[in-house]
């Protein structure tokens, strides 16, 4: 069996605290990614984006290279989260340096003709999982994630990626309730899928709303807030246990710290535009913060990346609760010795020395 109170992700997120480590745990979004040669190797023997992410031996290998070159504390499953839509009969591939195409639905209502059983499709993920677990050091947390009902319903109204979601963001107007219906499809099909991730041995899992930031504020209650909080309820009441992080990128304070209020989960995550030390005076005292270093401090030079990565760690490196992590994936072209110093910079930071200092 797995010491899992050994695993330093795990207990910052559980509220056990840093000790006897002594310091935050660190992992970053998209470590498993194409700043590594030794994922563009398997990317290129798979071929496909979609066969990697449902093949087992590929993704668990993707899944675990990170983790052998920088040992970070946490490990997430390599997938997507458009394996949802994908799983549930809409059309899906990957153009190279395009990113995700699908077959738009023409309305929200659209979602129910789709509708179908998800597991079988997605069992291959499950595996993974397995795979991962048993690849993985004992100390290391495994993530389990899925794709935030609005974000996923970008993608599958506007068919592929488009930095405003206007043709998204007029049924937010026009008919937010009809929208906030088809959310609620994806509401149940996440929060299962979330489950099965779980029983498959994530310890934690993390929602990714990207794109919450595209919500009219006086619509974030219906259309973020609410669709992530109820996934996650139907989470806990499964697995009360496990620990839920919610990552609502471009929402602002107001909406942060709403959620900061709001129980059922159990870490929020920052992107790079939220203030550190505002978070730390307001959201911590509620939830675990993890964040938020600009993913563009990576491109630059080991010196800048260690002193921005103390800079953070002068701010938020005391707390029992928070997590070290980028405010939005690490790009394509960020060098590995950049990484090599983010993480040994967290990896050497001793909060009792910073303490008796
Ligand atoms: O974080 C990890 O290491 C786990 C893997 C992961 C991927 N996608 C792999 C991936 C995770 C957590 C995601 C989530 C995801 N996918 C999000 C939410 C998080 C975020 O970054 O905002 C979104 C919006 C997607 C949809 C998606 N998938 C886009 C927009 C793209 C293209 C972007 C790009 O970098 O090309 C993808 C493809 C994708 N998903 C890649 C990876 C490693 C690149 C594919 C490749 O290797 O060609």
């Amino acid at each position: 069996m797995t010491q899992s109170s050994s695993r330093l992700l795990l207990q910052v997120l559980q509220g056990k605290g840093t000790a006897p480590f002594n310091r935050p745990p660190i992992w970053m979004m998209r470590q498993a990614g194409r700043y590594l040669k030794e994922y563009r190797e398997v990317r290129a023997e798979a071929g496909d984006f979609l066969t990697l992410c449902y093949t087992p031996e590929y993704a668990a290998e993707v899944t675990l290279q990170p983790i052998r070159r920088y040992n970070f504390d946490g490990s997430i499953i390599f997938a997507d989260i458009l394996v949802i839509p994908h799983a549930m009969g809409q059309k899906l591939w990957f153009v190279k340096g395009e990113g995700p195409k699908l077959e738009a639905l023409e309305n929200p209502a659209a979602i129910k003709e789709l509708d179908k059983d998800i597991h079988e499709k997605l069992s291959p993920i499950y595996e993974s999982l397995k795979k991962v677990r048993a690849g993985l050091p004992d100390e290391t947390t495994l993530i389990g994630f899925c794709g935030a009902p609005w974000t996923v319903a970008c993608y599958m109204l506007n068919g592929q990626g488009s930095k405003s979601w206007a043709e998204v963001r007029h049924h937010a107007y026009s008919d937010p309730r009809g929208l906030r219906a088809m959310l609620d499809v994806l509401v149940e099909k996440s929060a299962d899928y979330l489950c099965h991730q779980i029983e498959a041995g994530a310890d934690v899992v993390k929602v990714f709303d990207s794109w919450a930031g595209s919500v009219p504020p006086h619509l974030q209650d219906l259309l973020v807030i609410e669709p992530m909080v109820n996934i996650t309820r139907k989470v806990k009441a499964q697995h009360p246990d496990v620990p839920v992080i919610l990552f609502p990128r471009g929402v602002g304070h107001e909406t942060l710290m709403k959620l900061a209020k709001t129980e059922g989960f159990d870490c929020l995550a920052l992107d790079e535009q939220t203030d550190l030390q505002w978070a730390v005076e307001n959201i911590a005292p509620h939830k675990a913060i993890q964040g938020n270093m600009d993913n563009a401090v990576l491109l630059t030079t080991p010196e800048v990346v260690r002193a921005e990565v103390t800079r953070i760690l002068n701010i938020a490196g005391h707390l029992p609760n928070f997590i070290v992590n980028l405010g939005h994936g690490v790009l394509p072209p960020t060098p590995v010795e950049n990484v090599a110093a983010f993480v040994e910079t967290v990896q050497n930071w001793d909060t009792q020395k910073e303490k008796s200092a």
